[in-house]
């Protein structure tokens, strides 16, 4: 299917979020272990991304680790940690010349040094591109990032530097390792889940769901293209009825 040709480009979403699940199925249903399913779903991320700078997404959030991910078995953790230290050791250059901003959220101090220092550089070198912003989340989770949020703003109420009326919305986002990224408007998750795990709660109030049966290292360009034109087949309402929207209110 040309899902590609269908797409219209002016509002594709600006920013796409996804769980990228089924990794270890992957791998199971042929006889290998866990650690082969996330080699082969670097390729994923490597089309995914090639998309997504197809389409004019300016944001792409991958849930690359969670801070729950370090009760998996510790081989299996130490492939990941592996994994993402060649990988990224490996795409730099090619990252870098396509222009992609790498950038990381979540708990990047809690994670191995040597992963830490590559991430790091990564992040220094490309931080002034002006492409497509590459957003790993790594040592992850919402719950973790809330609860940070929540001890800086008690901190700064304490001190007297912020009013407890000056607290809102946008105040909240702010302190989120989020801050200046836009809420994605789209999140995708593979292989079949219907959960959210932890990821990003605040940012996806409004964010349109989309779940598929396809498991993480079978999804390619023609998948992301699918579930944006599925985004794109939605009528976002905000809280307001159809009436309002078409005439634009
Ligand atoms: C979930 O599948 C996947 C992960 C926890 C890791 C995802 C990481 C990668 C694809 C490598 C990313 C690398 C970079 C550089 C971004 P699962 O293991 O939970 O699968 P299962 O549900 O089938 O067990």
């Amino acid at each position: 299917m040309d899902f590609l040709s269908k797409i219209n480009k002016d509002t594709t979403p600006e920013h796409i979020a996804i769980i990228m699940d089924g990794n270890g199925r992957w791998a199971q249903k042929q006889g290998h272990d866990r650690l082969f399913g996330h080699n082969f779903g670097v390729e994923s991320v490597r089309e995914v991304l090639k998309a997504a700078q197809t389409v004019n997404v300016k944001y792409l959030t991958l849930y690359a680790f969670s801070t729950e991910n370090w009760n998996r078995p510790q081989e299996e953790v130490d492939g990941l940690m592996n994994l993402l230290v060649s990988t990224i050791g490996n795409e730099v250059d090619e990252l870098d010349k396509s222009n992609v901003v790498i950038r990381g959220i979540g708990n990047i101090e809690g994670l191995p040094a040597t992963c830490k220092e590559e991430l790091k550089a990564a992040f220094e070198r490309t931080k002034s591109n002006t492409g497509v912003h590459l957003i790993l989340a790594l040592n992850y989770s919402a719950r973790w990032e809330l609860t940070e949020a929540s001890k800086k703003i008690a901190q700064e109420v304490a001190q007297g530097n912020i009013q407890l009326d000056a607290v809102n919305d946008e105040l909240v986002s702010s302190m989120l390792t989020t801050a200046e990224i836009p809420d994605p408007e789209l999140l995708i998750r593979t292989s079949g889940e219907l959960r959210i795990s932890n990821f990003l709660l605040w940012q996806i109030a409004y964010a349109e769901l989309y779940f598929t049966e396809v498991l993480w290292p079978d999804f390619k360009k023609e998948d992301l293209y699918e579930a944006i034109l599925h985004y794109q087949s939605r009528e976002r309402r905000f809280g307001m009825v159809s009436e309002q929207i078409e005439k634009n209110l």
